[in-house]
């Protein structure tokens, strides 16, 4: 097969990267390792800033979002009793909306047929080549048959454990920071026990209450990384959440039985730079975030604009520059977000290594947050996504 831009990896990085060239005209093909039931089954994150948001629009496959996505004028952290409201409509003018990974992934995924966007699923040992040259090809087994497809430009959206970025460790440079402790979520079809979400810091540690829709909740608690979630029954992580979140919330959860729960590593990660040759890698394939900024799938979106920008020069205006500064461009909004994850993570988490001095400064930062204009609109800003 040959085409001009081949993207491996059909989360919602190769799938939007897709749609967006497609809609002008440039040829592109997905290789998904697995099924697409599979791609679906996977429970992620689900706040979306304004330019995942702008994106879908501007691809028009926001109509679901739009009726189904809860619009979140703010959000709330709490240092285990208070709630601090971050007033995000009143301190930046803008919002955020509350809607599964899963269900963007979806919309994306309906739209293939009447788009054009060629994924192929089920792509197995998808191996890079000659990414250094202007002819690189990446081979597949599919059906027990080697397929070979030629391309142009490679971009690597295939997550942290995909084949793009182990392609080029070698050549660029890792940073990272591995948390002590894991999230373990639970998603219930129960009410919200508020209407936006809260992050709380307790004594005992970290809670997150979050939603999917009205009638489906999304819980965390932070938990250290010997534990198992067989060891978790439900009640047993209902109990905790009421003890870690604020009494006024507390008091509102309604339990029910856990669709799904499971625990989650926690890592900051940047690989840099996010191009060799005619390979770009976005979203996780380049970088990690904590979810505590809810920035992961965002950071995806960024990337897939700046890629988007850069390919469409590059095919559509024979614009060179365009690719080679794509790499340095992602990086700079890369950096802040992961800025922002990271202090927010170490501002709402009891630290084994934490002494009395350290958990003092985190009672004295949300305490200082509580009642300075700046210091709220400077989470806010970040909160709701930095401009692109
Ligand atoms: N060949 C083809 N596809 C692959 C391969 C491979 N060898 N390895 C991985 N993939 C696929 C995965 O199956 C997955 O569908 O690449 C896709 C990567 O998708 P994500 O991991 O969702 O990454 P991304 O699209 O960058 O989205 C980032 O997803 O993981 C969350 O928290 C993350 O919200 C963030 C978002
Ligand atoms: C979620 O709803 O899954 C969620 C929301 C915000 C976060 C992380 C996860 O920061």
């Amino acid at each position: 097969m040959r085409t001009q831009v081949c993207i491996i990896g059909a989360g919602p990085a190769g799938l939007l990267l897709g749609h967006l060239l497609r809609a002008e005209g440039v040829e592109c093909v997905v290789l998904e390792r697995r099924a697409a039931d599979y791609v679906l089954s996977r429970i992620r994150a689900g706040v979306l800033e304004r330019i995942t948001v702008s994106l879908m629009e501007r691809l028009g496959l926001d109509g679901r979002l739009k009726a189904e996505g809860l619009v979140e004028e703010g959000f709330n952290l709490a240092d285990g009793e208070r709630l601090i409201r971050i007033d995000i409509a009143k301190l930046t003018g803008q919002h955020v909306v509350v809607y599964g990974q899963t269900e963007l992934t979806r919309d994306l995924m309906d739209a293939r047929e009447d788009r054009g966007l060629e994924v192929i699923y089920e792509a197995e040992d998808a191996t890079l080549h000659d990414i250094d040259g202007n002819a690189p090809f990446v081979t597949y087994r599919k059906d027990g048959a080697e397929h070979r497809v030629a391309a142009r430009i490679v971009v690597g959206c295939d997550g942290f454990h995909g084949p793009s970025r182990q392609a080029v460790l070698s050549r660029g440079t890792e940073y990272q920071r591995e948390y002590p402790f894991g999230w373990l979520g639970l998603l219930a079809d129960v009410p919200p026990c508020h209407h936006e979400l809260i992050y709380s810091h307790h004594d005992r540690g970290f809670a997150l209450a979050s939603m999917r829709s009205k009638t489906r909740s999304r819980y965390y608690i932070d938990v250290p990384l010997t534990e198992k979630v067989e060891d978790w029954s439900d009640d047993r992580v209902w109990d905790e959440l009421a003890r870690r979140l604020p009494d006024e919330a507390a008091g509102r959860i309604v339990r029910g039985p856990s669709l799904e729960k499971s625990i989650a590593p926690l890592r900051s990660y940047v690989f840099a730079p996010m191009r060799f040759g005619s390979l770009l890698l976005c979203g996780d394939a380049a970088h990690i975030v904590p979810p505590t900024g809810a920035k992961g799938l965002n950071l995806a979106a960024s990337d897939v604009h700046y890629a988007a920008e850069a390919l469409i020069g590059f095919f559509k205006r024979s614009d060179a520059d365009a690719i080679a500064g794509y790499s340095d461009k992602a990086l700079a909004r890369v950096w802040k977000s992961e800025r922002f994850s990271w202090s927010l993570t170490r501002l709402m988490h009891r630290f084994p290594e934490d002494g009395p001095f350290e958990r003092a400064m985190q009672v004295a930062e949300l305490d200082y947050i509580g009642s300075s204009r700046a210091a709220q609109t400077s989470i806010a800003e970040n909160y709701v996504g930095l401009p692109v």
